[in-house]
């Protein structure tokens, strides 16, 4: 499509007004000139004609003496007079209108006639007044006209007197009328064309100027009242919260550039605004998970304090007992089916009495507020290290455990503390691995942080156990395996370290990966907030910092 800017458009739009303006001024100028022309030449042409019916009647006034008495001639002379006046007033219409061209034909006609009327007065004159200096013709050319034109002259008898001179002038001076009615029929048939044509003109450009008004009436809705509606529409969409709402426009112009930079916009408040969601979902998970975290944490000091007493005692009971029957048994029946059923349970107290002494301590763990001491640590030794311990336990065997770091990471962390998140997500890997699973484990510098990736090709997890894997007590172990707090203790350790630690997996029988990243260099706001940390006690040591982050994503 082209594309025309509003300044085009406007321009465009303008030259089309100005056009039917134009048009329609054409239309009035030629009407009214036609008009015009109709009228002066109607006009000219009736005074021409008053002139000549003065004419004739001063003409038929002239009558030969009867009894040719001076008296009757000079009667006679001053009505020739008269009459020559009255032929002098119509030459000069008749050369005005000739000169002007109001009239339908040349007028030579009528030219003709007043040579011929001159000349018969001046025959009159002359035979009343032979000596007179005044029996001249009074018309410039009749002289000439009649010498040249002989046949103009009337088909009457050749005058042989006075009476016969004045009879052939009233002959004459009849034809006149005859011609000048011809002509102004003529002259009302022409003005009758004219007419036409300016009615033809008239209605075509107004007809003209209808279409351009159509015209221009779809170009402003099509160029300014249609964009317009769009973007307000638009704007009114968006304010009710469909970011999603797109303007299609199309017209080449500003407005299309508007309405793109707009749509820019949206997508961008859009992307925006999920991002923002996400996060405030996010952040409402982790309050939600950081006050059960606290209350737990502080159920789990008081009952992990008091419960770890009593455990010891059972345990060491069940073991002295073990002892002693061993010694009361020997002496009595050796073989008797009680003694072993007896060591069984006492072997059940004391594992199971030892299982819980290792929750609470755990529980104590979680809750547990120790001076942290942080220094520079090699992230890469450090899992090394736990590796290196795992791979002698027993049921670990049949597993393979990859890391083979290129270089030295160092973070700023308590090695102990993220030793036991090292060792419980290396555990946790392996457990949720068949036999001939591999776990991988990374370390690298990403974006200013340390960071550590361990990827199994375990079990894998269920957005749902993805999305509770950090509470504390979740477990999807089998029955009496696992606590449901080793993550949870790791998710506190990272917290405090103002790191991040997060899980994906992308479905359940497809492996997963813990990634944790760790600060590299001590930060103002960390320990400040450490700090602060510490001041809160036990309990609240266990509520992750609300600006470190923990995500489980599927
Ligand atoms: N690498 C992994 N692959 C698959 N599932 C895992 C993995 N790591 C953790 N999980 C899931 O997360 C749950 C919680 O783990 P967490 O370490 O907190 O508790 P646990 O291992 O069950 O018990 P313990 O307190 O003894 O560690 C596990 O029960 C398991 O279902
Ligand atoms: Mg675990």
């Amino acid at each position: 499509m082209v594309r025309w800017p509003i300044r085009i458009k406007l321009i465009v739009g303008l030259s089309v007004v100005v056009g039917m303006m134009l048009i329609l001024m054409g239309g009035s100028i030629f009407g009214l000139h036609s008009f015009h022309i109709s009228y002066l030449t109607q006009s000219d042409q009736l005074v021409e004609m008053g002139a000549s019916v003065d004419l004739i009647d001063r003409v038929f006034r002239l009558h030969a003496p009867r009894e040719g008495t001076v008296q009757e001639k000079d009667e006679l002379v001053g009505r020739v007079v008269e009459a020559r006046d009255a032929l002098l007033k119509y030459f000069r219409y008749l050369k005005q209108n000739s000169i002007r061209g109001n009239r339908a034909n040349s007028g030579l006609d009528e030219l003709g006639l007043a040579f011929l009327i001159d000349d018969d007065l001046t025959s009159i004159l002359k035979e009343l007044e032979p000596d007179s200096e005044s029996a001249k013709p009074i018309l410039p050319g009749t002289s000439y006209y009649v010498n040249e034109h002989p046949e103009m002259l009337p088909q009457i008898e050749p005058a042989t007197d006075l009476k016969h001179r004045i009879d052939r002038l009233n002959h004459t001076v009849m034809l006149l009328p005859k011609e000048l009615f011809g002509d102004f029929y003529d002259v009302l048939v022409m003005s009758k064309g004219q007419y036409l044509t300016s009615r033809v003109i008239v209605w075509t450009s107004a007809l003209m100027v209808l279409a351009m008004l159509c015209g221009l009436m779809l170009l402003f809705h099509r160029w300014v009242l249609y964009p317009v509606r769009l973007l307000q529409r638009g704007v009114r969409r968006v304010a009710r919260g469909s970011f999603d709402y797109k303007i299609e426009l199309n017209s080449g112009d500003e407005m299309q550039d508007l309405a793109e930079a707009f749509n820019d916009m949206t997508a961008k408040i859009s992307v925006t605004y999920a991002d923002l969601e996400q996060q405030v979902q996010e952040r409402s998970r982790q309050l939600i998970r950081s006050e059960r975290l606290a209350g737990v944490g502080f159920l789990a000091a008081g009952v992990a304090h008091e419960i770890n007493n009593p455990l010891a005692s059972i345990a060491f009971c069940s073991e002295a007992l073990e002892s002693r029957m061993g010694g009361l048994m020997s002496g009595s029946v050796p073989d008797h089916p009680d003694h072993r059923v007896i060591s069984n349970y006492l072997k059940m107290i004391q594992e199971e009495a030892f299982r819980c002494k290792s929750i609470t301590e755990k529980l104590l763990d979680f809750s547990r507020c120790n001076d942290i001491k942080r220094e520079r640590t090699d992230l890469a030794s450090l899992i090394q290290g736990v590796v290196d311990m795992i791979r002698h336990i027993g049921k670990y065997r049949g597993k393979t455990i990859l890391f083979q770091p290129k270089e030295a990471v160092m973070a700023h962390v308590d090695s102990q503390e993220i030793k036991q998140v090292v060792l419980n997500l290396v555990v946790n890997a392996i457990d949720s691995m068949d036999a001939g699973g591999t776990l991988r484990i990374e370390t690298r510098y990403h974006h200013g942080m340390a960071e550590m990736a361990f990827s199994d090709n375990g079990c894998g997890m269920s957005p749902e156990v993805l999305e509770n894997i950090f509470e504390p007590f979740f477990t999807r172990r089998r029955v009496g395996k696992g606590t449901g707090l080793g993550l949870s203790i790791c998710h506190r350790i990272v917290s405090q370290h103002h790191g991040e630690i997060m899980a994906t997996s992308p479905g359940e029988g497809k492996g997963s990966t813990f990634r944790v990243w760790l600060p590299i260099h001590p930060s103002e706001i960390g320990e400040s907030t450490e700090a602060r940390d510490r001041s809160h006690g036990a309990a609240a040591s266990a509520v992750p910092a609300a600006a470190s982050g923990v995500h489980a994503v599927s």
